[in-house]
């Protein structure tokens, strides 16, 4: 239903860059990103800590105080070494440890935008090749979790806003049923094996879905030699992909060494979408899926914040 408006936004100088990829090959957004401030996110290996585990305090000691208002980057800036190199081993929250897989994944993030649209570079080095194709089709994905402040959980918990106990491959996943990623405001119960499929009425999933109660990804999929393939989406009461997405990835690669650049118009195009201005602040989550990897078997960030051009955020995206 949106096709032809995500046509023209995604492709706003292409006759004009037609002309000009007759002399040299510039991609339609190149953005100079000299100068442009590097942020370091460290991406750990989070193995089966759901949202439900972090809220239990016989599971986690920081449940208490993250109750009482503490976010979890508040508390772990600086531990993901210990965090990720604990999990990957087996030693907890993990019952099939992969062999040689790193506990943490180094993320560069930058980010810029202009009068139409946000970018965010993001560089990282994959670990070693395990042999093992979880996911046969893509060597490596990086995704990018989105939020306007809609989101309370994603405020404070980052991705594990989305990430539930009965999830597939979680602590609680039922038997031969699939549940994907979702919020606890699309569902009537909660436990502490996560929300199940009690799902709120369909005219409130849609009223959330209206009034902006969501999370939106991007997604970059990759493989040697082949440009990447931009996916994007949104998790409410399941996680859904927008057939025709606004966001484009452009991905260079030398060996195991990835560059993505995400670019998305700032305007919403419609459902499933958030409005990017100024004097916002977003929270942000980045994931890798390094190795062929699927599933839980990834490495990601505690929540970052965001904004446009100033203001208090690990992020600023400044104007080009
Ligand atoms: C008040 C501080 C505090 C907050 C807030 C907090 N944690 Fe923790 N977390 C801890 C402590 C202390 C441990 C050490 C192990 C334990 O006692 O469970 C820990 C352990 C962990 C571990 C297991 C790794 C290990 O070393 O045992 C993970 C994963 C984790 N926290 C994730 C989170 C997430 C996700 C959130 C937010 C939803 C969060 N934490 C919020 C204090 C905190």
């Amino acid at each position: 239903m949106h096709s032809p408006h995500f046509q023209t936004a995604r492709w706003p100088l292409a006759g004009l860059f037609a002309l000009m990829t007759t002399f040299v090959s510039v991609p339609v957004w190149a953005i100079d990103w000299n100068g442009v401030p590097v942020t370091d996110v460290t991406l750990f290996y989070p193995g089966q800590s759901s949202l439900e585990w972090a809220m239990t305090e016989d599971d986690h000691s920081g449940a208490k105080k993250f109750r009482a208002g503490k976010d979890c980057f508040e508390c772990h800036d600086g531990e993901e070494k210990d965090i990720g190199a604990k999990i990957v081993s087996g030693k907890k929250l993990e019952p099939n440890p992969i062999a040689g897989k790193p506990g943490t994944l180094a993320l560069k993030v930058q980010a810029a935008h202009d009068a139409e649209r946000l970018y965010l570079r993001l560089s990282w080095t994959g670990g070693a090749t395990s042999g093992t194709h979880m996911d046969p089709k893509y060597a490596e994905r990086v995704t990018v979790m989105f939020d306007d402040g809609s989101v309370k959980e994603a405020s404070r918990a980052g991705c594990w806003a989305s990430c539930h106990d009965d999830a597939q491959g979680m602590a609680s996943a039922p038997e031969g049923k699939k549940i994907t990623k979702y919020l606890w405001g699309s569902r009537t119960k909660i436990t502490r094996q996560g929300g199940g499929e009690n799902f709120k009425a369909d005219a409130e999933l849609a009223q959330q879905l209206a009034g902006g109660q969501f999370l939106e990804f991007w997604q970059a999929r990759l493989n040697p030699g082949q440009p990447a393939e931009a996916v994007q989406g949104y998790v409410l009461e399941k996680r859904q992909t927008i057939s025709s997405p606004a966001v484009s990835a452009e991905a260079s690669q030398q060996g195991n060494a990835w560059t993505v650049v995400f670019s998305r118009p700032l305007q919403s195009g419609g459902a499933g979408q958030k409005a990017i201005v100024a004097g916002t602040t977003y929270s942000v989550g980045f994931a890798v899926h390094d190795d062929y990897a699927s599933h839980r078997f990834h490495h990601v960030s505690f929540g970052r914040t965001l904004v446009l051009d100033q203001g208090k955020a690990d992020i600023v995206a400044v104007k080009k």
